[in-house]
């Protein structure tokens, strides 16, 4: 009977040393930078994310603003270092004709955003008040062309527009419109889902277009080299990327989109506040599925670009939910609870890790649209879990990505199981190493061990974000409810560091 109990108690401990998560810091011959650009941001004309959100109109006494620009969302933003920022759309984008925003304002004319709530716009935000935002924001400007109802002539004027520093009709009208030097916009995306609300195109019929189009964009700009990206693929849409990759010479592209949004079914997509586990569990297992799709992507870029040229831009991204009650159906306004931290989180680890392929990365979109990082009520505005994600997460911008090997603990719910564990890792220019960890486990703590031996590290400290409930979220009434704290469930002993994560929360570790 001893002897059994023996047994007995030598069978669990095996079993439990199996089941722990475990995460070694492997040091690789081959690094490379994870592009500051994988932290990008998307605004569109849609609902409140251009005007209430970034510009409420130069002479507004009521908000502080710079000709018109927030400064609040200037000064919050800058705080993500947001690398570069997404516009005019989305779908807007293939409805939008440019030359409709520049020029004085009470010239300009009004238009209908016939995709987004049948609204009229009175332009009043066009090309230089985005391109003068994004100076003050610091962020690289990433222009999405109209292919769809646009022309190519229409193109090529507005690359002329913004980056052509010699004499022209574009130049001479941008000087007429106050602005004397060239914007340079290096970023532009030919189309947006043109498989869908840019044009319903067959990929063999988009890959012409896009190569009539991109011909006439280069040799604009003396500074920078234009950085053409191709309208990519609706989620698992293989064949799309295929058929592009195949069509596109490598020299008329430098990057190759992908939209993938954490949607549990597009009829029934649920609250953003008042979701049950297995909500939740579905949510996650849509946004892990992002690790899947990058891919396979990357296997059919390797099989025609193996020099790895061109990159992979997830260029939206992020959880869509129903609109909270009582607004605008096609505004998309939805509230940001710890379920889409666990979300940003992973999915900018799956980023990180694939960064050798993906190059930038758009979440969809920055504020009061879809999974925002600012919410705004007038006067008002809050951070959401969301922004507080990626703000713990800057500390990968530009950092040399370090390979990880893990193996996770199982999230289980009925029949189903997702690993519990997201992990990233990269080391800075000072030599800090820094590793960010979520645990996607609704119920459970995880314990983390990490192997640190192939670095010298001695000292840890670090942050965490988690709250009592996964549906918490910041409101107007209650904007500091979730934010983050610091982190003491870390300690370093010898080479090895041990981790306790609370259930559905994010932790970064910054190692010496
Ligand atoms: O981000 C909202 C919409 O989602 C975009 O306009 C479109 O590109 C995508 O379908």
């Amino acid at each position: 009977m001893k002897k059994l109990n023996c047994l007995l108690l030598l069978f669990c401990c095996v079993h439990l040393a199996q089941a722990q998560n475990k995460v070694v810091l492997t040091k690789s011959s081959t690094t490379h930078l994870i592009n500051r650009n994988i932290y990008g941001h998307f605004a569109e004309h849609l609902g409140r994310c251009i005007y209430g959100g970034f510009y409420v109109g130069e002479g507004n006494k009521k908000i502080p603003n710079k000709n018109g620009i927030r400064t609040d969302v200037v000064e919050a933003m800058k705080k993500l270092k947001i690398p570069n920022l997404r516009w005019p759309g989305g779908c807007f984008a293939d409805t939008y004709h440019w030359k409709d925003g520049v020029g004085p304002k009470t010239q300009r004319p009004t238009i209908v955003n016939a995709w987004w709530g049948g609204v009229t716009e009175d332009n009043s935000f066009g090309t230089n008040e985005f391109l003068n935002m994004c100076e003050m924001l610091g962020a690289e400007p990433y222009l999405a062309a109209n292919i769809g109802t646009g022309t190519p002539q229409e193109l090529i004027d507005w690359v002329q527009y913004v980056s052509f520093s010699g004499v022209s009709p574009m130049s001479k009208l941008r000087k007429q419109n106050g602005r004397s030097k060239p914007w340079n916009v290096k970023f532009w995306g030919v189309g947006n889902e043109a498989w869908g609300c840019g044009g319903n195109m067959r990929p063999e019929y988009y890959a012409d277009k896009y190569r009539e189009s991109s011909t006439f964009m280069s040799g604009w700009s003396n500074d920078k080299k234009i950085y053409r990206i191709a309208a990519g693929a609706n989620s698992g849409d293989l064949n799309w990327t295929e058929t592009l990759m195949k069509t596109i010479p490598l020299n008329m592209m430098e990057g190759i989109g992908l939209h993938h949004y954490a949607v549990i079914d597009w009829n029934k997509k649920g609250s953003a506040t008042d979701y049950n586990e297995e909500q939740y569990f579905t949510t996650m297992k849509r946004a892990l599925y992002m690790d899947e799709l990058i891919t396979k992507n990357e296997a059919i870029l390797d099989k025609y670009d193996p020099k790895k040229k061109v990159g992979l831009i997830v260029d939206e991204w992020g959880g869509w939910y129903n609109v909270e009650p009582g607004t605008n159906p096609g505004f998309l306004y939805q509230q940001n609870t710890m379920r889409d931290a666990v979300l940003a989180a992973s999915t900018l680890n799956i980023f990180n890790n694939h960064s050798e392929r993906v190059r930038m990365a758009n979440l969809a979109q920055a504020i009061n649209v879809l999974q925002s990082v600012i919410l705004t009520q007038q006067q008002k505005m809050i951070l959401t879990p969301t922004y507080h994600v990626m703000e713990m997460y800057t500390v990968h911008q530009d950092a040399t990505f370090i390979p990880l090997n893990v193996k996770s603990e199982d999230y289980e719910l009925g029949n189903e199981k997702l690993p519990a564990i997201s992990a990233s890792a990269s080391i800075d220019s000072i030599g800090n190493v820094h590793i960010t960890l979520a645990n996607i486990d609704m119920n459970k703590e995880q314990e983390v061990s990490i192997d640190v031996s192939d670095y010298k590290l001695t000292n840890v400290k670090g942050r965490v974000l988690t709250s009592a409930k996964v549906q918490d979220h910041n409101s107007f009434e209650n904007p500091n409810k979730i934010k983050p704290a610091m982190y003491n469930g870390a300690s370093l002993s010898g080479n090895s560091l041990s981790v306790k994560i609370p259930p559905f929360s994010v932790v970064v570790l910054q190692l010496k």
